[in-house]
């Protein structure tokens, strides 16, 4: 919405929150106290913030003035009834639906933003259609129409990705609003990268997407343990194939597994929708990505035991990230959860190093509270963190270091420094790829690289 607000500066666009502190935090004179961390938006939002792009939590006089709605809640995976563990909720759609349905006044466009699970536009037309025809006050009657606008868009290079999208999908069935909407992006999006397709086939097209991703990096990830078992070096078969411009270099990388809001969820909703529809076989095709996904991050944990002679309890870890990616704050999914709570369950001593992620994240993310220095008794059996504020803090008297996130200055790590801080023999396990080996190799440490045999 800060980026729409940008480029259009004739379009008055107003961010609805029901959460005080956030809509607080959004319109903090501080631009670096925003609740989102993502580089470049600070920026775009100090542009526009008070010209035309306002956050309030004066939901329904928003809804009441608007032409456009764009419904952005969130739909995580149901945690308990029918389709607990795949489907999505959806219960903030519905409501969000409720409420345009009420305070909507005259011709609304409502925009389906979040991802959703394929035929929802249905559930938001049927409640919307209860509404048509009431008039508020003294003004038209309400009518709705109905698109599917998902976003594409990856944390981290959120706002390069909206200011040079590859594509906009509008799916709908009125042509003039899927025009209205489109002259929105047309702003700055070339016309022929703003795809017009029906209302199913853009949501189905926003999982597809998401599950396609996640299968390169599964596939690759599959490759990189074979490629430790031979000998190969996984980035050199990931730069051989991508070469291919059938299979093309991007999602290549071998790493920990992927993490994010998107990929896991988006790919469940899929195997719900494929075994909804009697398709158990493809949905069992699209839960294997998932699997294998899991598989790396519990492979990970247990070669860092079974490499440091088979126990990890009372050892010192030192853990270098724990966002789901660099550039991002984000931790939802991040493979660091699962590797550090195995190590956790084995006794080790973590010392967890991320830039940009605070201590109380990293304790509702495991699930139990960071020991307060000095360390627990080594061996205790015990496993227990806390959190450090430089590598070089984590290092100290570490039997390994894992690197989980490829933070950039990961790569600039001074290992002959580093390893003068650890206890021999001392390993680095880089789980992304991003170290400099042969450094920290002449400094002494062993090394351990994902896809490297
Ligand atoms: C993803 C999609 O890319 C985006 O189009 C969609 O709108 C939302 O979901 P995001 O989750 O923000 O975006 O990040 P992405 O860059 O796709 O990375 C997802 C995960 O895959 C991360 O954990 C990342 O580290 C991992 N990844 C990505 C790899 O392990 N290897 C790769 O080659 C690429």
């Amino acid at each position: 919405m800060a980026v729409i607000a940008d480029r259009c500066p004739e379009i008055q666009v107003t961010v609805v929150d029901l959460n005080q502190a956030r809509i607080d935090a959004w319109n903090d004179p501080d631009l670096s106290k925003l609740p989102v961390y993502e580089p470049g938006l600070d920026a775009v939002v100090g542009r526009c913030r008070g010209r035309n792009l306002h956050f309030t939590t004066a939901v329904d006089a928003a809804i009441a003035a608007a032409d456009m709605v764009f419904l952005s809640v969130n739909t995580p995976t149901k945690t308990k009834g029918v389709g607990a563990g795949q489907a999505s909720d959806l219960r903030w759609i519905e409501a969000s639906a409720r409420q345009v349905a009420a305070c909507a006044q005259g011709h609304t466009i409502v925009v389906e933003k979040s991802t959703l699970p394929v035929r929802t536009a249905e559930t938001v037309k049927a409640i919307l259609n209860a509404a048509q025809g009431e008039v508020a006050g003294a003004g038209a009657p309400k009518t709705f129409s109905v698109l599917s606008n998902p976003e594409f868009l990856a944390e981290g290079t959120a706002i390069p990705d909206l200011e040079a999208p590859d594509r906009v999908l509008i799916g709908g069935e009125d042509a003039a609003s899927i025009d209205a909407l489109a002259s929105v992006y047309g702003h700055w999006v070339p016309q022929e990268r703003i795809l017009r397709t029906n209302l199913w086939s853009s949501e189905l097209s926003k999982l597809t997407a998401n599950a396609f991703l996640a299968q390169r990096i599964s596939s690759i990830n599959s490759i990189a343990a074979l490629c430790e078992a031979t000998g190969a070096d996984v980035n050199e078969v990931a730069h051989a194939i991508g070469a291919d411009s059938r299979i093309g270099a991007k999602f290549l990388k071998a790493g920990p597994g992927f993490g994010g809001s998107c990929f896991q969820k988006d790919i469940l909703n899929l195997v719900y929708l494929c075994g909804h529809y009697g398709l158990h076989d493809v949905a069992a095709y699209w839960q294997s990505v998932v699997e294998l996904n899991i598989w790396q991050q519990q492979r990970i944990a247990q070669l860092v035991v079974q490499k440091l002679f088979g126990t990890v309890t009372g050892k010192r870890i030192a853990v270098l990230g724990f966002a789901f990616k660099a550039d991002t704050n984000d931790t939802r999914e991040a493979p660091a959860i699962r590797i550090c709570q195995d190590l956790l369950e084995e006794g080790a001593q973590l010392a967890i190093y991320d830039p940009k992620v605070p201590e109380s994240q990293i304790t509702s993310d495991l699930g139990c509270h960071p020991l307060i220095s000095p360390m627990g008794s080594p061996l205790s059996g015990d496993g227990v963190w806390h959190r450090v504020t430089t590598p070089t803090e984590a290092v100290a008297q570490a039997d390994a270091v894992l690197i989980l996130t490829e933070w950039a200055s990961f790569a600039e790590l001074n290992w002959q420094e580093l390893a003068g801080q650890m206890r021999k023999p001392a390993w680095l396990f880089d789980a992304r790829s991003i170290a400099d080996l042969s450094a920290a190799q002449a400094a002494g440490l062993q090394v351990w690289r994902v896809g490297c045999g």
